[in-house]
């Protein structure tokens, strides 16, 4: 489902709004030559991280998902001088490519890329008195709702928490999927839809990543 309208307006905005440079523009260039997946968010998404991230005043950062790290530089460009983005990414080759990209970045001191399994970096995480501050999830669909609740007992009022890929090109309407992604992420929805402590705007999207949604919940 493209509209090839909708790849050009976005491609005029990002270039109107100035959004890429060097370093994120090759960070897409080294995913492409190392021939992962090409699942990065699109330069508007990243403005938008951006944003919630400067509007909450994000001094720590949590992302599940880093693949080669062009969200964690959106975030990371964020952050104020002594604050921490902690990036976590299950494959090793991948996570060592993001570390490259952030370095060339100049981020490096700043942000980590952690290599493993989320949920067991996650656990071993220490924060001391810190919350977390935004949380990004943009990996391992079918546990969204874990890394959810790994959030909220991390977050303080106002902390933001957001998800990727919440629309799958539509296949969220489908009651029963066979494909554990979009459960994941139906699972997640509901969970967001009538959690107390969770106000979600739920941001859908078309362009160069197809047809797709973000959530974005803010903790009450
Ligand atoms: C998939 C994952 C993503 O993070 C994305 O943005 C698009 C697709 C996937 O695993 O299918
Ligand atoms: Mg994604």
């Amino acid at each position: 489902m493209n509209d090839p309208r909708f790849e050009k307006v976005e491609h005029h905005l990002s270039e109107l709004f100035r959004l890429e440079d060097e370093a994120l523009k090759q960070t897409e260039v080294s995913i492409r030559e190392a021939g992962m997946p090409e699942h990065s968010i699109s330069p508007l998404q990243g403005q938008l991280l951006f944003q919630l991230a400067s509007m909450t005043e994000a001094r720590t950062i949590i992302e599940v998902g880093s693949l080669a790290g062009y969200s964690t530089i959106w975030l990371g460009r964020a952050l104020p001088s002594g604050g921490r983005l902690v990036s976590i990414e299950r494959e090793a080759d991948y996570a060592e490519l993001a570390r490259i990209n952030i370095e060339k970045a100049g981020l490096s001191d700043q942000v980590e890329i952690r290599s493993g399994s989320a949920m067991e970096v996650l656990k071993a995480l220490d924060l001391g008195s810190r919350k977390v501050d935004l949380f990004f999830m943009d990996a391992d669909k079918p546990n969204y709702v874990n890394y959810l609740d790994w959030a909220l007992e991390h977050s303080r009022k106002g902390s933001v928490i957001a998800a990727d890929n919440v629309i799958r090109e539509g296949n969220i309407l489908e009651q029963h999927s066979k494909d554990e992604k979009v459960m994941g992420v139906k699972n997640y929805l509901e969970k967001l839809s009538t959690h107390p402590r969770l106000l979600t705007s739920i941001i859908p999207w078309v362009g160069i990543k197809s047809y797709d949604g973000m959530a974005v919940s803010m903790v009450k």
